[in-house]
């Protein structure tokens, strides 16, 4: 009998419960549904929730933009639009919960989410240790894949993660075990129906846009159990794609090709597990012009949540400089919220006018302080940009100059 009997019955018992979640998860990635078909929906509600910080000042501008563009269909009862305000880190910590009960019977009444940067409370900074509300709301909305599209189309970059959402090391994160003072233990969980529909999602989108490659990142050389299983599904399915090319690729030599010039550009599609798909994608997004400038997407079968990957800025709030923040990045994942419900002319529009007023033409500036303009000036050039009849020209004249 080893000295720590009493440890390892609790560790048992602990682990048996966490096994028991994640086969009760199992059962119902069996049931699940389709991906709704938005052409066919009367009513489409879309949440907006503002977050912390800068949040509610980004969001308030993208809510914006989007019923500027959707005002045919708001005036014919089609899109609703839904405000959550309880998603709050005040309210997180008063509730002591990620996303505290009411929040999440909202975020259910609706169909898809644009939501502002939430804080995560991290070790020391006076917040309960409550779970990111991010992390959270993938579970309890099963979002289960992050796209998150990088372009560089100077360099001929052109990439889209498809980073797997709610397994991998995050399906309990919050619930790893300290079984002495000596020994920490946590879990990484990989299902067959979890890597199944990121992995087909991948191969999906690979077809459909004709890209037809996808690299699968792993590490399963090490990993071998759950990323064994990951690479092993995505060979099964690479089959069913006779058009894609799939290659394999370790986490620790990938992130040193994405910087490499010479092969970088040859990487189309890429799916991969949760905290390599996290790792990963900051770096991609670095390169393209800061982590804040990547758009994301948490989509599910049934929701679907959009959002900027920057932060919340607090400082920006107690200094007063909120209403300098910049929206754009919320402002690319509502045009990303455009695309998912089927009004795809509209947000290509978006995608558009956003170049001309971010990249090329540039008439107004946003520095964050009152040096610059403030996010409301910016949307406001925005939408006259929009209305502008000759945008597609105007657009093409700065791409091909
Ligand atoms: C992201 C973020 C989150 C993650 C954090 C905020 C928990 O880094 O969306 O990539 O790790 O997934
Ligand atoms: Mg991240």
């Amino acid at each position: 009998m080893s000295n720590y009997a009493k440890e390892i019955e609790e560790a048992k018992e602990a682990f048996g419960d966490l096994l028991e979640q994640q086969l009760e998860r199992v059962e119902l990635l069996k049931q699940e549904e389709d991906f709704t078909d938005f052409n066919n929906k009367d009513e489409i509600v879309i949440g907006i929730v503002g977050g912390d910080g800068i949040g509610p000042y980004i969001t308030k501008e993208a809510e914006d933009i989007l019923r500027f563009l959707l005002d045919e269909d708001v005036k014919k009862g089609r899109i609703k639009f839904k405000e959550i305000d309880g998603l709050t880190i005040e309210n997180r910590a008063e509730h002591n919960k990620a996303i505290p009960d009411d929040v999440l019977e909202e975020l259910k009444e609706c169909d898809v989410i644009l939501k502002g940067p939430t804080t995560t409370p991290r070790e020391g900074d006076g917040w309960p240790n409550i779970e990111s509300a991010n992390v959270a709301m993938r579970k309890a909305l099963d979002l289960f894949a992050n796209v998150r599209p990088v372009s560089i189309p100077e360099e001929g970059i052109d990439w889209t993660f498809y980073r797997e959402n709610t397994e991998g090391g995050y399906a309990v994160g919050s619930n790893g075990l300290h079984i002495t003072d000596d020994l920490a233990i946590d879990f990484t969980v990989a299902t067959e129906q979890g890597s199944e529909r990121i992995i087909r999602a991948a191969f999906d989108y690979a077809q459909k846009t004709g890209k037809n490659k996808v690299t699968v990142v792993t590490k399963a050389n090490v990993i071998k159990t759950t990323d064994g299983k990951f690479l092993e599904k995505a060979k099964e399915i690479a089959k069913e794609y006779p058009d894609v090319e799939m290659d394999d690729w370790y986490i620790d030599i990938m992130t040193a090709k994405l910087i490499d010039p010479k092969r970088r550009k040859e990487f189309k599609v890429l799916v991969l597990p949760n905290l390599y798909g996290d790792i990963l994608t900051d770096e991609a997004a670095e390169m393209q012009g800061g982590v804040g400038t990547a758009g994301s997407i948490n989509m599910g079968k049934k929701y679907a949540m959009f959002e900027a990957i920057h932060g919340s800025a607090p400082r920006m709030v107690e200094e007063g400089r909120a209403q300098y923040a910049d929206p754009s990045s919320i402002i690319r994942a509502a045009g990303m919220l455009l695309d998912h419900i089927g009004y795809n002319k509209e947000a290509e529009k978006l995608q558009k006018a956003l170049a001309i007023c971010s990249n090329f033409e540039k008439k107004v500036e946003l520095t964050g302080r009152d040096t610059g303009a403030t996010g409301t000036e910016f949307s406001e050039y925005l939408k006259e940009t929009l209305k502008d009849p000759d945008l597609d020209q105007k657009y093409k004249s700065y791409i091909t100059e």
